[in-house]
C-alpha cells in the first residue's frame, strides 16, 4: 500500500489517520508505539524542505525506525540511474520510501517498481501529507468529540492564489474526501487543470469545488481562508509574471472580514509576508500556521502507522 494521493486511503482510513493523529499528539513523549521498530526508511528529496524533512526524520525515529536522508544529487539517481533500478535496489535495503520530487509520475513509478510502501512528500501535482495535516489542524479546533472527520463535513474553505498548484490540487481531492466545500479563487489563467478532475473521477468522488476570480465575494461565510506561495519550487523563472497577476488575491484583513468571525487562516508554509498574505493576517489571532506545521509530525506518524497496518493495534495500545 502506498500514499501518493489523498484518495489512496478510503474515508474510513482517513478517519483512522485523524483519530490516531490525535492520540499520538496527546501521548508524545509519554508513550509512542514502536511500529517501525527494526525498520529503516529512506527519504529521497529532489527539492528543498524544512517541515517535511525534519518531521519525517523525527517521526520515523519516534516510531522506532531509522531514517536515512538522501539528497537526489548525492545518489546515482541524480547521475541518470533509472527510477526502475533505484526502486529495485532500495527495496532490498529499506522498509519504506518518503519521496519529494518534481514529476508526479516518479513517485508512481517508484511505487510500481519497488516493493516497499512509498509516501509522496510533495510533487508538482500533489502534497497529500499536507492535506491530511490541514484536515487534522481544523478538526482539532472544531471537534470536542472523537468524530474528527464529522467536524469537517460541510465546512467552507476558500483557497487564494495559484489554484493550479500542488496544494490547490491536493485540496480539490481533500475537499471531496473530507466532505468539505472548496472555493478556489485566483486569476483566470491559473485555474485547476482537468488532470485533477480525472483523479477525482477515477477515485469515485464528486467535485466539491468551484472556481471564481472575485476575492471578496469568495470569502463570504468561509470557515477557513487558505493560501500558499505564488511561486512554487521549480517555477522561479515565472516569478515576475506570477507576482503581478496574483496581487489581487493577496489575503488581507479585508478578505478576512468577509469570512465568518471565527474563521481560521491557514498556510502550508513557507510563507512570503506581503505577497500572498499580509503580515497582519499571517501572524494574527485567526492564524493557525504553526499548529499546522507541528501537526505534520503527528499526522505523518499516523500515516506511516496506517501504511504499516498497525494502526488498530496502536490505537488500542495508547
Ligand atoms: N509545507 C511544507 O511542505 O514545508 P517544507 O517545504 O518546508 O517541507
Ligand atoms: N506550492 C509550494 C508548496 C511548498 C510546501 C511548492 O510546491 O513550492
Amino acid at each position: 500500500m502506498h500514499f501518493l494521493k489523498e484518495t489512496d486511503f478510503t474515508q474510513a482510513q482517513a478517519a483512522e489517520v485523524l483519530s490516531l493523529t490525535k492520540s499520538l499528539k496527546q501521548n508524545r513523549g509519554k508513550h509512542t508505539p514502536k511500529v517501525l521498530s527494526s525498520q529503516t526508511w529512506a527519504m529521497i528529496f529532489s527539492k528543498s524542505s524544512t517541515r517535511t524533512r525534519v518531521s519525517f526524520d523525527v517521526g520515523i525515529h519516534e516510531l522506532g525506525g531509522h531514517p536515512i536522508f538522501l539528497n537526489k544529487n548525492d545518489i546515482q539517481l541524480g547521475r541518470g540511474e533509472t527510477i526502475h533500478d533505484t526502486a529495485k535496489v532500495l527495496s532490498r535495503f529499506v522498509h519504506g520510501l518518503v519521496v519529494r520530487t518534481f514529476d508526479h509520475s516518479e513517485v508512481e513509478q517508484l511505487s510500481q517498481e519497488g516493493s516497499v510502501p512509498v509516501i509522496n512528500a510533495l510533487t508538482d501535482f500533489l502534497h497529500p501529507c499536507q492535506t491530511y495535516t490541514d484536515a487534522f489542524s481544523m478538526a482539532e479546533r472544531w471537534s470536542d468529540s472523537d468524530d474528527l472527520m464529522g467536524s469537517l463535513k460541510g465546512r467552507k474553505m476558500v483557497y487564494y492564489g495559484d489554484t493550479a498548484n500542488n496544494i490547490a490540487n491536493s485540496w480539490i481531492l481533500g475537499a471531496a474526501l473530507f466532505g468539505m466545500e472548496l472555493v478556489l479563487c485566483g486569476p483566470e489563467d491559473y485555474q485547476p487543470s482537468p488532470e485533477v478532475d480525472v483523479v477525482l473521477q477515477v477515485s469515485g468522488y464528486e467535485k466539491h469545488y468551484t472556481f471564481t476570480t472575485d476575492p471578496l465575494e469568495a470569502a463570504k461565510n468561509a470557515d477557513v481562508i487558505y493560501t500558499d506561495t505564488w511561486v512554487s519550487m521549480g517555477q522561479e523563472d515565472e516569478s515576475k509574471e506570477r507576482i503581478s497577476v496574483m496581487k489581487p488575491y493577496s489575503v488581507s484583513n479585508d478578505i478576512m472580514k468577509q469570512a465568518k468571525p471565527d474563521a481560521l487562516f491557514m498556510h502550508d508554509l513557507p510563507a512570503y509576508a506581503g505577497m500572498e498574505v499580509s503580515e497582519e493576517v499571517l501572524y494574527g489571532s485567526q492564524s493557525i500556521i504553526f499548529d499546522q506545521a507541528e501537526n505534520r509530525l503527528h499526522t505523518q506518524k499516523a500515516i506511516m502507522a496506517v501504511l504499516s497496518q498497525s494502526a488498530r493495534s496502536i490505537a488500542k495500545d495508547i
